[in-house]
């Protein structure tokens, strides 16, 4: 661990730190993970400086780990994100983005005309393609591209 003088967002003694997130995408990640409704401690810091992305952001959420599932609804928008499992203020496990089978509520489908576009129907979609990330709606069946994605 870097001494403490060097952190710009206070360690945290146990809990999960999603680190490496592009700086423009952290309240999406906050979204996706629900974490305006969290009631332990988090933290976030954006537009830190990082030698592999130029800026980051970074999320510290104390007293909370995740299941692997939760955490690849990130992969959509943040796939280079580190989770860091953090205990007794220690990194005691370090995680990567897996992009996930199906997306469940989390991106909108592209054709205009799909019904999940025009009724409260949830998304869902088949990844098809887990390197080029391409996503095929559950309903009308037609493919969102990675470059169309919008996140919900
Ligand atoms: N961290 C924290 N609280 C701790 C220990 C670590 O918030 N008690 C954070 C660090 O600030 C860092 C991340 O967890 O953002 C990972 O810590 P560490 O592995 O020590 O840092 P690096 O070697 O920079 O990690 P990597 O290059 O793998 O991202
Ligand atoms: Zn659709």
């Amino acid at each position: 661990m870097k001494e403490l003088t060097e952190l710009k967002v206070s360690a945290i003694k146990d809990g999960t730190v999603i680190d490496h997130i592009p700086a423009k995408l952290v309240f999406k990640v906050v979204s996706i993970l629900t974490l305006e409704k969290i009631e332990t401690q988090v933290t976030i810091g954006i537009n830190l400086k990082s030698q592999k992305l130029g800026t980051k952001g970074i999320i510290k959420i104390s007293d909370k780990f995740f299941k692997q599932n939760e955490i690849n609804k990130i992969a959509l928008i943040a796939p280079a994100a580190k989770i860091n499992i953090i205990k007794g203020y220690e990194v005691v496990e370090k995680k990567i983005v897996e992009v996930p089978d199906e997306i469940v509520g989390i991106a909108k489908c592209m054709n205009p005309k799909c019904i999940t576009n025009f009724e409260s129907v949830t998304t869902k979609f088949k990844v098809v393609d887990k390197k080029k990330i391409s996503l095929k709606c559950h309903f009308c069946e037609k493919i969102t591209l990675k470059e169309h994605i919008e996140i919900l």
